[in-house]
């Protein structure tokens, strides 16, 4: 079995989440999401308007998606990969480059965001 996993904070659940999980299920059987705690987002300085709690529930209803767990570091990406025995680990290509050292531990690939859509623009289209 092909396990993936990939992170965000999936905030406002968008058209471009959908197809983010969408395609890092393609790449695998088992797909893991680690959707970053408030608290972690508050060491990034970055407001969800959804708590964790519900960000989580609506993450894991999405088909694509066999399990959720909480993201509360930057560090823990390695021991996550490890204890669950990961074979892909998957961010969109916002990220491109910046976790290439986990490729010695499993594949490390970049999908293409879905243009025109994110939280923030979500958010700033209400102010
Ligand atoms: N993502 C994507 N396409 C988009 C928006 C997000 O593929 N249009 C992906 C990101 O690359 C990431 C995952 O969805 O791998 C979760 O991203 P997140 O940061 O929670 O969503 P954003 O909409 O980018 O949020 P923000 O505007 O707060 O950065």
């Amino acid at each position: 079995m092909i396990k993936v996993i990939t992170y965000g904070t999936f905030d406002l659940f968008h058209y471009g989440h959908l197809k983010i999980l969408e395609r890092a299920k393609e790449l695998g059987d088992y797909l893991i999401v680690a959707v970053s705690t408030d608290e972690f987002n508050a060491t990034k300085h970055k407001a969800n308007i959804y708590p964790y709690q519900h960000r989580s529930e609506i993450v894991k209803a999405i088909e694509y998606v066999d399990e959720v767990i909480p993201e509360n570091s930057w560090e823990q990406k390695t021991e996550d990969i490890i204890t669950k025995n990961i074979d892909v680990f998957v961010m969109g290509s916002d990220w491109e480059g910046e976790f290439d050292s986990l490729s010695k531990h499993c594949k490390v690939v970049y999908l293409p965001r879905t243009e025109n859509i994110s939280s923030t623009q979500i958010k700033d289209s209400f102010k």
